[in-house]
């Protein structure tokens, strides 16, 4: 290392940290993200813990993938054609990852928002060429809904498609054709557990049964909870709840319903955990001191699961887990000490890690 720079060097394959394909464009730059070895989490557990950094596609989010997988779809099965409109109701990632796929490939995108929603959100699908629509906040019984005024637009719009996330299966397809595959082979079939947390279900679902199937039925997927979502109640009482207590700062995740993508794999789930936000706050703090990963929250849950997961499988199990996006676009919140007093979490961060709230 000392003189390569006046003695030149032959680099081996090994020594190349980079991959040499190029990818075409936008589209062609979602997925193939790195598998994580989280080492310290690793080695405190005895077991091998893994994280798909999927903050690491081009939008900087999981959702790349199901909003590329149902554009996709839409074109094959030709509901969507050149110069077309690209319609979801969205507050979050799937919006962002179809504004960038929109503008890639040529289609108008218009998302409606419920107008409870942050203005860096909104201005930055604006920023991505998109038509943003805020619309009041009501439940999803109301007809006035934002998923359904996108649903109901989409019926005025010629050669429009309503992208639908919660329910298109194109969703978890996307993660059947390739997240699941990229794991299996990133872990040549090396693992005991996949365990996320679900907001559509695209991602358990897709990458679940790839992996139940490939290793005929070896692998245990898992659901992750965080409190407000139905999904544990669900699983726990066999189908027979739907309770939903209290609430959580986590974005993104947590579901009333059994939505089409999650319902044909929720039979085959082994099990789920339920995650209270004081240790998806601290593992979101730990996981930055000790990994340097600089994670949102439902990523930071999804952590925690994955953990409580191994420590179930027990001592030398393999359990892989999503790094769904990264902290940039919650920054304000989840580093402010005063938000975090503001939802009782202050104290749920160990007193070593405090320092890293920067934020007042
Ligand atoms: C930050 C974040 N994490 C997790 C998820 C859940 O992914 P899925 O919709 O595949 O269940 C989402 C979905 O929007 C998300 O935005």
């Amino acid at each position: 290392m000392l003189n390569w720079i006046t003695r030149g060097v032959r680099l081996s394959r090994q020594q190349r940290w980079f991959t040499t394909e190029v990818s075409k464009g936008f589209v062609g730059a979602v997925g193939n993200t790195p598998l994580i070895l989280l080492k310290t989490l690793s080695e405190r557990t005895g077991c091998t813990i893994l994280g798909k950094a999927e903050f690491q596609n081009p939008g900087g989010s999981v959702k790349d993938r199901a909003a590329l997988g149902i554009i996709r779809d839409a074109e094959e099965n030709g509901r969507l054609k050149p110069g077309g409109t690209v319609i979801e109701g969205t507050a979050g990632n799937t919006g962002i990852g179809l504004a960038h796929i929109c503008r890639a490939k040529g289609y108008k995108c218009v998302i409606y928002m419920p107008d409870t929603q942050s203005q860096e959100k909104i201005d930055l699908l604006k920023m991505l060429g998109a038509d943003v629509r805020p619309v009041p906040a009501v439940a999803y019984e109301n007809p006035r809904n934002y998923n359904h005024q996108a649903r109901d637009y989409a019926e005025t719009v010629p050669n429009s498609v309503w992208t639908d996330q919660f329910d298109n299966t194109a969703n978890a397809y996307a993660h059947y054709t390739s997240t699941g595959p990229e794991i299996w082979e990133q872990t040549n079939g090396n693992l005991d557990g996949f365990i996320c947390s679900t907001g559509t279900g695209g991602t358990l679902a897709g990458v679940g049964r790839y992996l139940r199937e490939k290793s005929n039925g070896k692998v245990q997927v898992w659901l992750a909870d965080p409190p407000g979502s139905v999904l544990y109640s669900y699983l726990t009482s066999g189908g027979k709840l739907f309770e939903r207590t209290g609430s959580s700062i986590t974005e993104g995740i947590g579901q009333g319903r059994i939505t089409n993508n999650l319902g044909t794999e929720v039979k085959y789930l082994s099990g789920g955990l339920h995650i209270a936000d004081e240790k998806s706050i601290a593992m979101l703090y730990d996981i930055l001191d000790t990994e340097g990963l600089y994670l949102g929250a439902s990523s930071a849950l999804n952590v925690v699961a994955a953990v409580e997961l191994a420590q179930k499988l027990g001592k030398g199990s393999t359990v892989v887990t999503v790094l769904c996006d990264g902290a940039y676009r919650y920054q304000s919140r989840l580093f402010s000490k005063k938000w975090l007093q503001s939802k009782g979490l202050l104290e749920a961060i160990p007193g070593h890690l405090i320092k890293y709230a920067v934020l007042d």
